[in-house]
Formats: structure tokens, sequence, C-alpha cells
């Protein structure tokens, strides 16, 4: 079985790497591709046997799977060129969350699943998003789940789940290590204790209660109760928390939910540039966002994608 990873930037590579490393895939089982051919270059080199090409079409061509690792502005091109080698047999798998499965469905023969991925994957950890379009079948799911499962952790949700959940699975790696940061700059400034120290002894603390909490089989509320004995030091902590921490949740989402309405906003104007606005919005780049507005018009999602606002966006 082929699988084609178009895109070999920073999650594509990473996937392939993860795959390879699991011995899910062998080098001779993974095409790839990318705009610049420096990138598939380094991993023919790092994966003899890994083949490459120089056009998106042959590299989907032959391949039963077909992983999409491009930013969302870069899907018009890469869908006008691979649409016509498709067939109703391969799967595409999306790997960014504002392209709906819907618009891949309408612009694809394929069938058609969506996979958020996360940074964690590359230490075979962490949870794959997984939502699947109406032409897979079960046994296509079977198929990519037991491909995730070899890096991931594969959890199913609805498409409407998709920017909370991976704010918490693949922003949350970012969030997580920021919050240590601000723990270890308070620990240096007030104690002395380095910020190497710091970082160290808190890094293999996430490991342990990450365990504790999967495989260990506690609850957050379990684990809270067996470290916070009454009248401890644990509990005056926690106290401080609940203090500070209480509505930092609710803002996060709400600045997540924002950013993403507002690239949903920038996606739909520059894949309807004779819409109002949409010139001045094709001028800004989002973190999702990185195409030339050439690209996207007259694109083959032009009339599919959503606009702001629409399920995907909707703050819980
Ligand atoms: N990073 C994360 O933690 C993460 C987690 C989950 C999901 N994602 C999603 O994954 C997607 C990719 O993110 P990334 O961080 O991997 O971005 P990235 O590092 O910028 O990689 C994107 C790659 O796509 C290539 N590309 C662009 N247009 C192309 C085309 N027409 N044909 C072939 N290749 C093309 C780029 O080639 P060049 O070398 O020419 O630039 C680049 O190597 C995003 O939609 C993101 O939302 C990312």
């Amino acid at each position: 079985m082929k699988v084609a990873f178009i895109g070999t930037g920073s999650m594509g590579s990473l996937l392939i790497e993860a795959f390879s490393r699991s011995g899910a895939l062998l080098p001779h089982h993974i095409c790839a591709s990318n705009r610049s051919p420096l990138k598939t270059k380094r991993l023919a080199q790092r994966y003899p046997g890994l083949k490459i090409y120089g056009s998106n079409a042959e590299a989907a061509r032959d391949s039963k799977i077909i992983f999409l690792c491009i930013k969302p502005l870069d899907y018009p091109e890469v869908i006008a060129e691979i649409r016509d080698v498709l067939d109703d047999k391969q799967i595409v798998v999306s790997i960014t969350s504002p392209v709906q499965i819907e618009t891949l469905e309408q612009a694809l023969p394929a069938k058609i699943a969506k996979i958020i991925p996360s940074i964690t994957h590359s230490v075979h950890s962490g949870a794959s998003l997984c939502m699947y379009g109406k032409r897979i079948r079960p046994e296509d799911r079977l198929l990519l789940e037991q491909l995730m499962s070899s890096v991931s952790t594969p959890f199913t949700l609805k498409e409407t789940e998709t920017r909370i959940a991976s704010d918490i699975s693949s922003c949350g790696p970012a969030f997580i290590a920021y919050m240590l940061q601000l723990w270890a700059e308070a620990a240096g400034e007030q104690t002395g204790l380095t910020r190497a120290n710091a970082i160290t002894l808190g890094s293999e603390m996430l490991l342990g209660t990450g365990k504790l909490l999967t495989e260990g089989g506690l609850t957050t509320e379990e684990l809270i109760e067996r470290v916070a004995v009454p009248g401890g030091v644990t509990a005056e902590g926690l106290a401080a928390l609940e203090a500070g921490l209480r509505g930092v949740f609710a803002e996060l989402i709400e600045a997540t939910h924002r950013k993403y309405d507002e690239d949903l906003g920038k996606l739909h104007a520059l894949f309807n540039p004779s819409s109002p606005g949409g010139e001045t919005a094709a001028d800004d780049e989002g973190e999702e966002t990185s195409s030339s507005p050439q690209q996207a018009a007259g694109s083959p999602l032009s009339k599919a994608d959503p606009p702001e606002g629409s399920g995907a966006a909707t703050l819980p």
C-alpha cells in the first residue's frame, strides 16, 4: 500500500518520520511531493527507498492514502492538480481544520477524512483527531486508525468540535510549555532554582502526570485528591491557582476561536475574490494562510468553503 504526503513542511515531515520510526510505513511505501524540492530531497536521503515526485498528481496517482499536509490557502492549487488522477477507491486525508470535509467531497472523487495531528506524535504520543466523510467505509476507517495508532491515540469526534479539540491536542503542547516556562521563571526569581532545573523537573512531572491520567487510570479529581492532602502545601497552591486561573481558559478559548473565525473569513474572501472585502482580506496573512491570492482565485473550493461563523468556528 502506498501512502502519499503532499507537502513535507513541519507536519508532513513529522508524520513521515513518525510512521517510519514506528515501522507502520517502510520507505518504499511512501511517496512525497513538496512545492520546493529541497525538503523532499532531504527526506529521500534520510529514508532511502522513499519516492519523491516533482508533481503532486504523480505522487497522488498510485497511492491508496494521500495526506494533504499543506496550509489551507494552498488547497485550491493542489486540488486542481490532483483531482483528475484520483478515483473513488483512494482516501484523501486533510490535516487542517478550516477546510471542511464537505468542501473536499465536492471537489474530489476520493473518500475524504480529516485527521488533525499533533507535534506529540513525533514521540509517538498524543491524540490524533479523526473525522470521516460520508464515502468512508468501516474498512477505510480501520485502515486509517491502524496507521494513526502507530504514532498516536486516534480520537473520533464531530467536525464542529475540531477547533476546541485541537486547542487541547495540537495547540496544547505550546500552551502547557508556556505555563511551565512561567512557573520556572517565577521559581527562579523567588527562590534561585535554575531555570534549567525547574524545566527538567516540570517536564518529568508532566510526563508522569500524563501517564497517571491515561495508563494509570486516575481521573483528574482522584489525582488532585491523592496529592492535595487537607492542610498541606498543595491545597494552598491550589487555592492560589483557583483565584488566578479560572477565567484564563475562557479567555484562551475566546481568543483561539476569534482568530479561527478571522481566518475562516479571510479564507472565504480569498476563495471568493469577487465577494465584498475579498481583495482587502487577500493582503493579510493568518497563521493558517500563506498562499498568494492568485492561487486561490478561481479555485474549485470557492463556492463550498464555509463563511465566517460556520459550524466549525462557532463558539461553544
Ligand atoms: N504544526 C502543527 O503543530 C500542526 C498541527 C496540526 C495541524 N497542522 C496543520 O498542518 C498544515 C501544515 O502545517 P505545517 O506546520 O506543516 O506548515 P509548513 O511547515 O508551512 O508546511 C507546508 C508545506 O506545504 C508545502 N506546499 C505549499 N504549497 C504546495 C503545493 N502547491 N504543492 C506541494 N506542496 C506545497 C510547502 O512547501 P514550501 O517548502 O515551498 O514552502 C511546505 O513545505 C496546516 O494546515 C496546519 O494547520 C499543523
